[in-house]
C-alpha cells in the first residue's frame, strides 16, 4: 500500500544542487510507485518549505522566485504524539494553511546538517521514520578523523595522517611540519569536515604545504594532512542494508581529469544529471582479490558504524602495489549510488522502497522497546530533597 512520504532535500550545503537532483529522482520514483509525495525544500540558507510546484526541477532554475512562491512549514505534533508537516501560511487569501501526513521522511541531502547527523536528530526528536543513517553514524561519517580512526579500529587499513588544530597550528607550526615532512614526498591537505573536494589540496615543497594548510584553515579549525598515495586509483563501493543484512554492490572507478578528482569532475561533467552523469568505469577493471577485499571492508565498516539504508564507501588505492586504504564513508550518496544498484540487480523503484522498508524497520525496533519511565523524580516529595533550589527545604 502506498505510504505519505515527505522527501527531503537542498540544505546549506555546496552539494545543494546536487541534493535537488537526488530528492527529484526518489521523488518521481516514489511516486510512480504508488506513494504520495510532499516535498521538504531546505534553502541554501537553512529555511524549511513546501509546495507541489517543489517536485518539478525546472523551478529550480531562479531560486529566489523559487521561495517567494513556497509555503514556509515546521513539523508540529498533537497530542497524540502524531507529528505532521504544516504550512506556516497561505499565500491566498481565504485558504488555510495545509497539513501533509507524514509516514516516512525520504533523506535525500549531501553534505552538512542534512547527512552529518543534524537532520538526522531532528527526526529522532519528532520520532519520525527516516531512510538512512542514524545520527551517529552520519556524524562519524561526516568527520574524515573519526571515521578513520573507527575504520582503523576494525583493521582496516587508512592513510597515514598528521592532525593539525589551528591553535596548535599557531603555537607549534615547526614541530607540526617536522611530523609533515617525515609522512613521504606528497601530501594531501583537507578540511575535516567538508566535502566535495573543497579546500583538499596536494602539496609536495614546504612553501606549497604552508599554502595549502592556510587554505584549508579558511573551511575548517581542524585539518587532517594525509600522505598522498601515488600512484593514485580511487575505487568506491555501495552498501544497502543494516547492522543485520548488508551487502556490497559493484565496485566504481571514478575517472577524473587527473589524478585527484575536483568538484568539477565529479559534479559538473553532463549539466543536471548529478552524480550518475559523472565519469565512472563500473564494474571497476581490478582483481577479484581487490575487489573482494574492499567489498568486506565496506561491508565490515557499515555493520559496525550501525549505518543504515544504502551508503558509499571510498577507497584509495595505490596502483602500483595494489595496496587499498579506506578514505571515506558518504552515509546518504549522491543519486543514491542507484548506478551501482542497478549493476547489482537492484532497480531504482526497489532501492527506494529498500530504504523505506528499512526506515520503517528502524523506527520499529526503536519504538518496541522501553523509552520512558513513569516515576516523575520531580514530583513533589522528590525535589525536597534537592540542595541549591530557591524555597525549597
Ligand atoms: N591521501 C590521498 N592521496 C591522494 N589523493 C587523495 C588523498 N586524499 C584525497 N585525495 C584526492 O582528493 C579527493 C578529495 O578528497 P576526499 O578525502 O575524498 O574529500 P571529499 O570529502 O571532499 O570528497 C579524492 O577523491 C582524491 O582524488
Ligand atoms: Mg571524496
Amino acid at each position: 500500500m502506498g505510504k505519505n512520504i515527505l522527501v527531503a532535500f537542498g540544505g546549506a550545503s555546496p552539494e545543494h544542487e546536487v541534493s535537488v537532483i537526488t530528492g527529484m529522482q526518489a521523488a518521481h520514483s516514489l511516486k510512480d510507485s504508488g506513494n504520495s509525495i510532499t516535498p521538504l525544500y531546505v534553502s541554501k540558507s537553512g529555511t524549511m518549505y513546501t509546495g507541489e510546484h517543489l517536485l518539478d526541477l525546472e523551478e529550480y532554475k531562479d531560486l529566489k522566485a523559487l521561495e517567494a512562491k513556497s509555503a514556509l512549514c515546521s513539523f508540529q505534533t498533537d497530542s497524540f504524539g502524531k507529528t505532521t508537516l504544516v504550512e506556516s501560511e497561505k499565500k491566498g487569501l481565504f485558504s488555510k494553511p495545509s497539513r501533509y501526513p507524514v509516514d516516512v521522511i525520504l533523506a535525500a541531502f549531501h553534505g552538512s546538517d542534512g547527512e552529518n547527523g543534524g537532520f538526522q536528530g531532528l527526526c529522532e526528536m519528532y520520532n519520525l521514520p527516516y531512510t538512512g543513517s542514524g545520527s551517529l553514524a552520519s556524524s562519524v561519517g561526516m568527520d574524515k578523523r573519526a571515521s578513520k580512526i573507527y575504520a582503523a579500529s576494525l583493521g582496516i587499513p587508512v592513510v597515514k595522517d598528521v592532525f593539525i588544530t589551528e591553535n596548535e597550528w599557531t603555537a607549534s607550526r615547526d614541530d607540526l611540519m617536522t611530523q609533515i615532512k617525515t609522512l613521504g614526498p606528497a601530501v594531501v591537505v583537507k578540511p575535516m569536515r567538508l566535502g566535495s573536494s573543497i579546500g583538499v589540496k596536494r602539496a609536495s615543497t614546504e612553501e606549497e604545504i604552508l599554502l595549502a594548510i592556510e587554505t584549508a584553515f579558511r573551511y575548517d579549525s581542524h585539518l587532517l594532512v594525509e600522505q598522498a598515495v601515488s600512484p593514485l586509483m580511487e575505487i568506491n563501493c555501495s552498501v544497502l542494508g543494516d547492522y543485520e543484512d548488508a551487502k556490497a554492490s559493484v565496485c566504481e572507478q571514478p575517472v577524473g581529469a587527473d589524478e585527484s578528482l575536483t568538484f568539477e569532475d565529479k559534479y559538473m561533467g553532463d549539466e543536471g544529471k548529478g552524480m550518475a552523469s559523472a565519469s565512472r568505469l563500473i564494474p571497476a577493471p581490478i582483481s577479484d582479490e581487490l575487489r573482494n577485499a574492499i567489498q568486506d571492508a565496506s561491508v565490515r565498516l557499515f555493520k559496525s558504524l550501525d549505518a543504515s539504508g544504502v551508503a558509499r564507501l571510498d577507497f584509495l588505492v595505490n596502483k602500483e602495489t595494489q595496496q587499498f586504504y579506506f578514505n571515506e564513508i558518504n552515509t546518504i550518496p549522491g543519486s543514491f549510488s542507484f548506478y551501482l544498484w542497478d549493476k547489482s540487480d537492484i532497480s531504482f523503484p526497489a532501492l527506494m522502497q529498500r530504504l523505506i522498508d528499512l526506515a520503517v524497520k528502524k523506527h520499529r525496533e526503536k519504538n518496541g522497546r522501553i523509552r520512558s519511565y513513569e516515576t516523575n523524580l520531580l514530583s513533589n516529595k522528590a525535589v525536597k530533597g534537592i540542595k541549591g533550589l530557591k524555597g525549597k527545604g
